[in-house]
């Protein structure tokens, strides 16, 4: 399993120091959540902030967009040091435009599903993308309680993904933490984000460990 800490749950004081903490501790790529107040009920980071904190730390940039109009942002978080961007299928871009968008900026696409989106809204899609991010929470806010239910998407993702011989990384996000990371590497999810489970942890370096090794 590989962890994406979410600075989200970071100390927003001090983001360049805490991208560092989380990468000396450990961590596999660094999660940076967008939020627009409209496609979620919440605002936070834009790309100005991806671009200070980019020089803290060599790790993947991991840029989560839940904005409404994700296409005409591309190139500044594409500027801005992304390595991978995902965004919503439920927002209001043409999604194969949206992937050639970020593919032409030489970064990895992923599509995200909102807890209500069923699998089957990433399959014509699954032979374009780097990633398919699976909502384990209403997106907006961290701190809150693991989906269990979303386990059967994930599952019916990954069928789908190995049946077609792809090679596409399924991701989940919210409320991911030692006790639900295994139901996670059950369904077969390689990438775990995981906000206030790691930043708020006493030892983030142990909560990093903890969840790299789910599923062993
Ligand atoms: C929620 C964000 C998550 C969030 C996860 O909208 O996409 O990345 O930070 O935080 P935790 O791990 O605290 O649920
Ligand atoms: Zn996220």
């Amino acid at each position: 399993m590989k962890v994406a800490p979410s600075l989200l749950s970071c100390d927003f004081s001090k983001m360049g120091e805490e991208v560092r903490r989380i990468t000396d501790a450990g961590a596999d790529l660094i999660h940076l959540d967008v939020m627009d107040g409209h496609f979620v009920p919440n605002l936070t980071i834009g790309p100005g902030i991806v671009k200070a904190v980019r020089p803290f730390s060599e790790l993947p940039f991991d840029v989560h967009l839940m904005i409404s109009h994700p296409l005409q942002y591309i190139d500044a978080f594409a500027d801005a040091g992304a390595d991978i961007i995902t965004f919503h299928v439920e927002a209001e871009d043409d999604i194969d435009e949206t992937i050639e968008k970020i593919r032409s900026r030489g970064i990895l696409p992923g599509i995200v599903l909102k807890p209500k989106t069923p699998a089957e809204a990433a399959f014509p899609y699954l032979d374009k993308v780097y990633m398919v991010l699976v909502m384990t929470v209403e997106p907006g806010f961290g701190g809150q309680s693991f989906m269990y239910d979303m386990m059967p998407k994930a599952e019916k993702l990954r069928r789908e993904i190995d049946s077609r011989r792809l090679d596409v990384l399924i991701e989940a996000d919210g409320g991911i933490s030692a006790s639900t990371v295994d139901e996670c590497a059950k369904a077969g999810i390689d990438i775990s984000v995981s906000g206030t489970g790691v930043f708020k942890a006493p030892d983030a370096a142990e909560a990093i460990r903890q969840l790299q090794s789910a599923g062993r």
